[in-house]
């Protein structure tokens, strides 16, 4: 028996599932899904086969020729969920499960027609990275196993579905009023790559290969924005090599999405807190791109070698935006991830063992250990050994590595292992150990420098002491400058500064959410009332993590903001998703009484 993921109950020893057939039956008014998956094992197996599942109700299981499989549930464990052991007869080639979803799967979020943009069709979307397919389907939810997949998918005919795959046709449902939408992933992918959203959809072509999906109120706005996807495919692809994954296509989901992007493959799922109106925010679509070829095609085997998805992803992130828009862009993008970094180091601690790259996750919830590390840590180990050998050689490098590895799923071991061959000696130079394997950041972390960024940060730095930016200049900073400065400005400072920012800088009313958010943490934090209404106004709007940690945190800062905080989580609390309401409920647990 060999169990290879800390987080999953593959077992390597047993079949492996080589194709996955999926019927799912979409039911808004339950909330749940009613469906069928046939895993098929690529040739006879007989047997043990475990997998992995979390609240969901199994009703049969077969074998592909219709004997009956015996099964059992093994008990509920807090992070993996159940064991759902098959007992596999002889020549078992593919095994059929019959089974609903629970309507409080981790991995689905059934939204009110109110939290849409429309107000007037439920919508659904999924999120299973990490570990949340197996709230979704019963399967061996380890990125060690990839799989292509096919997929019947029923739902009201005036919705529309998209999944992560391509699109094979429509056909009536098997009740009025449905539709079966179908769909074809040719590509082995593993399990978290697995994605399904349903609503009131309406599509806009952005070139022969790229589309995006939003809401009709929406998809103006989005196909606008995200115009130049294009440009970023060629840019990707003059670094990475052709683009695998045949289309690659967009949805921009209702605000409660908890993450800014996810690389589904063949559809990137977005927040609608990028469409900032003036593209200042395609950075999100660069990296979920780039995770076309560093994460779906080249893939962590475990969370604990999230890095290797992450680190490279926002290297090649940031390779595209330095070909699309310049060295001085790039090294601001740097000078934000490190103000990531930074403030992850500080709320783990900097002795932490989550500051490791290569993590140890046994008994940890991927989701409590996520932070900016394994991206900023990773992209500076990454962008290090590019220095090293030279950029000329670091492609070469990449191109290979991205040839030997594409379609698999690899180590950190896989990753330095291939390292030494190829670069002999690197590793050693830069003390790859130490980055991998110790905790905070090593001493010889590259340093991004850049004009823009020494002023910026001087001027904000001098703040407290009465700096303060003229006219003209604010007029010239792009959204990033702006950014970089709120970032350096002091976490709390007067009612009359607040006023004074928020006159010269036009904060509130900004559209663009990284200021927005940035700006509103700082004001909350100081207690300035007048921005509460809009505070309020984000945040029973938006359900993305990355703002309402922090901004959660700031309303802590005093007892009025305390309150304001608790007021609006009650009312809000029930439209979050539910990983962004752990969060935000692990953040309150820290308030003072008060
Ligand atoms: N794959 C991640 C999102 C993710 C990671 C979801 C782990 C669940 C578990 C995605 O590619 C990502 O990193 N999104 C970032 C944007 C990016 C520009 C750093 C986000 O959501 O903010
Ligand atoms: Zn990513």
């Amino acid at each position: 028996m060999a169990r290879l993921d800390p987080h999953s109950y593959f077992d390597s020893d047993q079949a492996r599932t080589r194709h996955l057939d999926i019927a799912f039956d979409v039911d808004f008014a339950r909330r749940v899904i009613a469906a069928r998956v046939v895993l098929d094992l690529g040739g006879p197996s007989r047997g043990p086969l475990d997998l992995d599942t979390k609240g969901l109700a199994i009703g049969a299981v077969r074998t592909g020729d219709g004997r009956p499989v015996p099964f059992a549930l093994g008990p509920e464990e807090p992070i993996l969920g159940r064991r759902l052991r098959l007992e596999l007869p002889a020549d078992s080639t593919a095994v059929e499960i019959v089974y609903e979803t629970t309507p409080d799967a981790v991995a689905l979020q059934w939204l009110d027609p109110a939290q849409t943009e429309g107000k007037r069709h439920p919508f659904l979307f999924s999120q299973c990275q990490s570990i949340h397919a197996r709230t979704m389907l019963p399967c061996q939810d380890s990125p060690y196993v990839r799989t292509p997949y096919r997929a019947a998918v029923t739902i009201p005919d005036a919705l529309a579905a998209v999944m992560s795959a391509g699109p094979a046709g429509e056909r009536t449902g098997p009740r009025p009023g449905t539709k079966t939408w179908l769909f074809e992933m040719p590509q082995p992918i593993p399990s978290y790559l697995l994605a399904l959203a349903v609503g009131d959809l309406a599509a806009r072509d952005l070139s022969p290969r790229a589309r995006v999906w939003a809401e009709p109120a929406t998809v103006e706005k989005a196909a606008w924005e995200f115009a130049g996807v294009e440009q970023m495919i060629v840019t990707a692809e003059r670094l990475f090599g052709p683009y695998p994954w045949d289309r690659y296509d967009m949805l921009v989901l209702p605000p409660s999405f908890p993450y800014g992007g996810m690389e589904n493959p063949r559809m990137t799922f977005l927040t609608p807190t990028l469409l900032a109106g003036d593209r200042s925010l395609v950075d999100v679509v660069a990296h979920e791109l780039a995770h076309s070829w560093t994460g779906n095609l080249v893939t962590n085997a475990t969370m604990d070698h999230f890095w290797l998805n992450e680190g490279f992803t926002v290297w090649a992130e940031r390779r595209i935006v330095e070909a699309l828009h310049g060295a001085e862009a790039v090294a601001l993008a740097w000078a934000i991830g490190q103000n990531a970094l930074d403030e992850s180091v500080a709320r783990f601690g900097a002795e932490s063992p989550l500051t490791r790259l290569r993590t140890d996750l046994a008994g940890v919830d991927p989701d409590e250990a996520f932070s900016s590390i394994p991206y900023e840590k990773g992209a500076r180990f990454v962008a290090l050994l590019e220095r090293t050998v030279g950029r000329e050689r670091f492609d070469r490098f990449i191109q290979a590595y991205l040839g030997r590895f594409r379609f698999t799923s690899i180590t950190t071991e896989d990753f330095v292992a291939f390292l030494e061959v190829q670069l002999p000696g690197v590793a050693a130079q830069v003390d790859s150990r130490a980055w991998l394997h110790e905790v905070g950041m090593p001493a010889n972390a590259p340093v991004f420098r850049s004009g823009a960024l020494e002023a910026l940060t001087a001027l904000a730095e001098g703040f407290a002491g009465g700096a303060r930016p003229a006219a003209a200049q604010i007029a010239a900073w792009s959204p990033a400058e702006t950014l970089i400065y709120l970032q350096h400005l002091p976490r709390e400072v007067g009612a009359n500064a607040c006023a004074w920012l928020d006159a010269n800088l036009r904060l509130t009313g900004r559209g663009n959410h990284e200021i927005l958010v940035e700006w509103l943490v700082i004001a909350a934090g100081s207690d300035y009332e007048p921005v509460f209404g809009r505070v309020r106004e984000v945040l029973s709007r938006v359900g993305r993590m990355k703002y309402l940690r922090p901004l959660y945190t700031a309303l802590g800062r005093h007892p009025r903001t305390r309150q304001l905080a608790r007021d609006l989580y009650a009312r809000a609390g029930p439209g979050y998703h539910v990983l962004s309401r752990r969060v935000i409920e692990s953040v309150m647990e820290k308030y003072r009484d008060g």
